[in-house]
């Protein structure tokens, strides 16, 4: 399978974002915590360096509890601050605060050795598109200040939105652009549905998600989709799977045939909005991330 990004939008995002990070404290990193790896750029760590680094491991909610445990240790050990959230929830919320003020206590200690007092933190929100951003400001902000939604160049200028008398957060999201010259990224994207389904060969996509799960949660497949009557044999080509998958859950042409489209349809779609289960598709230490560079 292959996946594409176009440079054009990629050099315009990066010439945005060195000219807002010169404005900034601290960084505010969203990743999807289903994906950690292939839903961050390393490039952020160039553009922000000497700037605090906040990560917040979002869609925590449809991730695994114990594989968001490793990542979230992973990446404090590379001298981030980390949060993990569900961006939709406003409860999370003030544990952000906290966890900012602390990510800039170095800052706020050096304005008051200097005698500047009350200089708020300035942050910006950064990620790849999808990851949550807009629901992140908006919920941060308390109010609806930043149009959710994928749409580039919705709000136009700069502009503050003051949290509290101590953070104050640019309200255009930094947009990142996803590292797809690594397939595994451009398929793991894909899967939890940040690449327009449209380019996709969707039964194909499918089967690589039949394959994946096979080796990351066995029995995932057939709990969500056998029943006492009809078990469900995950074993065997992923093909197979999706075909009993299709008759399980009658996805059945005139003929009699399996729907193949129609249950890949469903299963890609289960998988996004997390019915199969809270499933983790990268761990800290896979082969893929030995090239990963660090904060410091
Ligand atoms: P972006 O600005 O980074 O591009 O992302 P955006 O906020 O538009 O969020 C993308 C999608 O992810 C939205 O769903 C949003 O509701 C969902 N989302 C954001 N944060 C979380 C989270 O923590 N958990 C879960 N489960 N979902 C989250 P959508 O279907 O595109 O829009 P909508 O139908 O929810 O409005």
């Amino acid at each position: 399978m292959q996946f594409q990004w176009y440079p054009g939008h990629m050099t315009k995002a990066k010439r945005q974002m060195q000219e807002d990070i010169r404005l900034i404290d601290l960084v505010i990193e969203l990743v999807d915590a289903r994906i950690p790896y292939s839903s961050r750029n390393p490039d952020i760590d160039e553009l922000g360096k000497g700037k605090a680094r906040l990560i917040l491991m979002n869609k925590a909610d449809l991730a695994d509890a114990a594989a968001c445990e490793r990542w979230e240790r992973y990446f404090q050990d590379q001298g981030y601050h980390v949060v993990r959230l569900d961006a939709r929830n406003r409860a999370g919320m003030k544990r952000v605060t906290e966890v900012v003020m602390e990510a800039c206590r170095e800052k706020i200690e050096r304005d008051r050795r200097r005698g500047i007092k009350n200089r708020p933190v300035r942050a910006m929100v950064v990620g790849i598109p999808n990851v949550g951003k807009s629901t992140f400001i908006n919920s941060y902000a308390g109010r609806a200040c930043a149009k959710t939604g994928n749409k580039p160049g919705v709000t136009k200028g700069k502009q503050w939105i003051r949290l509290h008398k101590n953070v104050e957060l640019l309200d255009t999201p930094g947009i990142l652009w996803p590292k797809f010259e690594d397939q595994t990224v451009g398929l793991h994207l894909a899967l939890i549905g940040s690449i327009r389904d449209e380019i996709i060969n969707r039964e194909e996509l499918s089967l690589e998600l039949i394959a994946a799960l096979a080796k990351i949660c066995p029995g995932a497949l057939s709990g969500r989709y056998g029943t006492e009557e009809r078990p469900l044999e995950e074993k065997g080509e992923p093909a197979e799977v999706l075909g009993r998958i299709a008759e399980n859950r009658h996805c059945i042409k005139k003929g009699g045939e399996p729907d193949y489209a129609k249950a890949a349809e469903l299963l890609l779609e289960e998988f996004r909005s997390g019915k199969i289960g809270r499933i983790t598709l990268e761990e800290p230490g896979d082969r893929t991330y030995r090239g990963e560079q660090t904060n410091g």
